[in-house]
């Protein structure tokens, strides 16, 4: 199914704007009913790109979501966003809103009132911690002052996010081990000062030992068949006791032969063998295939648990 991708919003005027919105959400619904992926991101980036357009903060109004950091910009549609620790600049390419900031305190010399806050829109369909969040997971322990190990982090599209959520109390240490993500990751690093990137392979955790102090979180999206061992060897290094993991789980990249419920179901197995106990347990759909989004506890009590 081929849909409109690319709309010149300058030349489209108000009432046009609004019709290109319907024929955006129609055409997510549409897609979505057909299971044409494609067609849903593309459409979701029309209406995205309409309301960081014709939004501008009059017609947008930005409420909590109730995971601390995270934002709902409700307009025409309702997205996701996180607010922008850099101001002014977009880390790849996504559209950033920017309201009137009824919450700044009075101006001073040496305080001068902000008069408006910017958000970026956080996009499910790029990012598997964002489909967690909208699929309902109940506690993502990424919040304001948390600190992240954040292993398989790519080009550092949703480590900037993470690194929005945390804000300048918190830290992002981002491990990648491939050189040529891991230049972008540096990139967006250098203006965002909480994330600290780290190109290494991530089942050597003594490698980078030196740079990473107790997390209490650790998010893993490496997409290796032993992600559960990677997981369960950073978090004897470095996660707190009582900390979590958020862990993405491609179904086919662990075993492709089986189904991924049995994989899922595998996987957890590993981590209660682990010093884990799971907690939530959702799959991504409709934002990504096969694919489960685990959150555990963990406790260094020998191995196993007592409650
Ligand atoms: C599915 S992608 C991650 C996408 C990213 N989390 C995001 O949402 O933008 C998996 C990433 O993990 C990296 N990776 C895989 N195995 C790794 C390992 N052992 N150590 C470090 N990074 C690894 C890959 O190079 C790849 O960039």
């Amino acid at each position: 199914m081929v849909i409109v991708d690319v709309v010149d919003l300058r030349v489209v005027g108000v009432v046009g704007l609004q019709v290109v919105v319907a024929v955006a959400v129609l055409a997510v619904v549409v897609a979505a009913a057909v299971e044409e992926r494609a067609a849903v991101a593309a459409a979701v980036r029309v209406v995205a790109a309409v309301v960081a357009v014709v939004g501008g903060g009059s017609n947008v109004v930005v409420k909590p979501h109730r995971h601390e950091g995270v934002f709902v910009a409700e307009g025409k549609e309702h997205l996701l966003v996180t607010k922008n620790l850099v101001p002014g600049e977009s880390v790849y390419g996504e559209k950033r809103i920017s309201v009137e900031n009824s919450n700044a305190a009075p101006s001073t010399d040496e305080n001068p009132a902000v008069a408006k806050v910017e958000y970026r829109v956080w996009n499910p369909f790029r990012s598997k911690l964002a489909a967690g969040v909208l699929g309902g997971l109940d506690n993502i322990h990424i919040k304001p002052g948390a600190k992240v190990l954040y292993l398989g982090a790519a080009s550092g599209t949703s480590v900037s996010h993470v690194a929005d959520i945390v804000g300048p109390e918190g830290i992002v240490y981002a491990v990648e081990f491939s050189h040529r993500s891991g230049r972008d990751l540096i990139n967006m690093a250098k203006k965002r000062t909480n994330v600290i990137p780290i190109i290494e392979d991530a089942r050597h955790p003594a490698k980078y030992r030196m740079l990473v102090g107790t997390v209490d979180v650790i998010f893993a999206d490496v997409a290796q068949p032993d992600q559960a061992r990677i997981v369960a060897y950073n978090a004897e290094y470095f996660l707190k006791n009582g900390g979590a993991v958020v862990i993405s789980i491609k179904a086919s990249c662990i075993d492709s032969t089986a189904q991924p419920e049995a994989v899922f179901a595998e996987e957890v197995n590993k981590l209660k063998k682990s010093s884990f106990r799971p907690r939530e347990q959702l799959t991504l759909e409709p934002y990504e295939r096969d694919h489960a989004m685990l959150v555990a506890e963990y406790r260094r009590v020998c191995g196993t648990w007592k409650d």
